[in-house]
């Protein structure tokens, strides 16, 4: 349950940003601040505002000041000096402080009527910024549609942008290498598959899916960031990435539940308590890729994020936990057979199997939950790739150990035991049983 709360508190806290040229609407609103969007810049370090349909409405003093409403980036230390700022009184509003940057405020309209305009800041300081609009006029409403894209400009003569924030920019790379490795990992598998034709289980072929559509998610993944890089929009192919996100995802949680329960290599059927835990699993997956989808899609300051991530965070959890249930049933129906058919050595190694995979299991799951989350937390917006590797490390192992643990054997080792051998098997199981009492 602690692990529950932590995975929570570390996820709530976590701040996502999404480095995508962001619309936003903005109507009668009379918010002191509204958060539009974050970046990672370098020290060439662009933001490029366009705004229309721009209206002030409200009771406010003749003439307005409208040096207190306006655009700026702060990054997180300068926000708490201003909240200090705010609190000694030293400033009455946060677009006067000296920390923040102040990219552009409604004094600086070519007329107070205006309804639309341009503007382009270039920040040479390397940072993590939040851009803010802020509006110290408490009777003040305002209305307009806020198109604003960050970027960085690219080393050496050619001034190409780049949409990623600092820490992302070389994510393309890091995904595209990685589905290579699954593609090779998959040829491997398939001559494994081929060469032991003979003991190969339905399982095998299951494992085969898993790791192609890890690969083409990987490959889409990588395409679809590096489209975001070069044109600050996700719409290339951010469809098919989804697409194999939810196949990848269905298919792995099914498959470590299909291992969990022995099928096919244990036994060639599911039990009814079995099949539940599939039959909770697979409709959790549509909902978890959903929230993501929506999560991606919205930014971390839309509307109903916190609501999604939630939802996300939740369904996962759930389905973490139901995948360990058909593991524990295994390793319980083992034990309960070693005492009763007589063959304990062939048992204990099947026993000893499951409880590795139960174990490799919740390490997969706590690393990819909680500690790269953690890491994400922690390390500096710079080095936002390396909790992406981390993650993608962790599924990498995971993905090994289980096609190694569970290959095709052609030697069965369940064979070539002797006496001796069993009679030790028999004497540790029945230790253990002492131990448990
Ligand atoms: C802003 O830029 C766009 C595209 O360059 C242009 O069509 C529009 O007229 C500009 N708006 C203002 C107020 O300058
Ligand atoms: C936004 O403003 C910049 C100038 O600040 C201009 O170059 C660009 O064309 C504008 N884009 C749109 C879509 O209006």
């Amino acid at each position: 349950m602690s692990l529950l709360l932590l995975l929570f508190t570390l996820l709530a806290s976590a701040s996502l940003s999404v480095a995508e040229i962001r619309s936003t609407q903005i109507r009668s609103d009379a918010r002191p601040l509204i958060l539009l969007d974050e970046f990672g810049f370098t020290h060439r370090g662009q933001l490029e505002l366009n705004v229309s349909h721009l209206s002030l409405s409200g009771s406010t003093p003749d003439p307005p000041e409208l040096s207190k409403v306006g655009f700026f980036l702060c990054t997180i230390d300068a926000w708490a000096h201003v909240l200090q700022q705010i609190e000694d009184a030293q400033i009455n509003c946060v677009l006067k402080s000296d920390v923040i940057k102040r990219v552009f405020t409604f004094a600086q309209l070519p007329s107070p009527s205006a309804a639309a305009f341009n503007f382009s800041y270039a920040e040479s300081s390397a940072d993590q910024y939040t851009l803010i609009f802020a509006n110290c006029l408490p009777q003040l409403k305002v209305s307009m549609n806020v198109r604003s894209a960050m970027y960085n400009l690219e080393g050496g003569r050619s001034n190409r942008r780049d949409y990623l924030s600092a820490g992302k920019t070389i994510l393309p790379r890091v995904y595209f290498l990685l589905s290579l490795i699954y593609f090779i990992m998959a040829a491997l598998w398939i001559n494994v598959l081929y060469k032991k034709r003979s003991t190969v289980f339905g399982i095998h072929f299951f494992m085969l899916a898993v790791v192609l559509l890890k690969t083409l998610n990987l490959l889409c993944e990588a395409e679809d960031k590096s489209y975001i890089k070069r044109t600050g929009s996700a719409h290339g192919w951010d469809v098919l990435f989804y697409i194999f996100s939810f196949l990848k995802g269905i298919t792995l949680f099914s498959l470590i539940v299909l291992i969990g329960t022995g099928w096919s290599f244990l036994k060639p059927y599911l039990q009814d308590k079995e099949k539940k835990v599939l039959m909770i699993v697979i409709p959790l997956q549509v909902i978890a890729n959903i929230a993501q989808v929506v999560i991606d899609e919205t930014g971390p300051f839309g509307a109903d994020w916190i609501a999604w991530k939630q939802v996300f965070l939740l369904v996962d959890v759930i389905c973490c936990c139901a995948v360990l249930f058909p593991i524990v049933w295994s390793i319980k129906n083992l034990r309960e057979a070693a005492k009763t058919d007589g063959k304990a050595a062939v048992n204990l190694m099947k026993l000893t199997l499951f409880r590795q995979y139960y174990i490799v299991v919740i390490c997969y799951i706590y690393f990819t939950r909680v500690v790269v989350y953690a890491l994400e937390t922690i390390t500096s917006y710079k080095y936002f790739w390396t909790s992406v590797v981390a993650g993608e490390l962790a599924t990498l192992a995971f993905y090994i150990f289980t096609g190694y643990k569970f290959r095709p054997e052609v030697h069965n080792p369940y064979f070539v035991i002797d006496d001796e051998e069993e009679e030790a098997a028999a004497e540790q199981l029945k230790l253990e049983d002492e131990f448990e009492l």
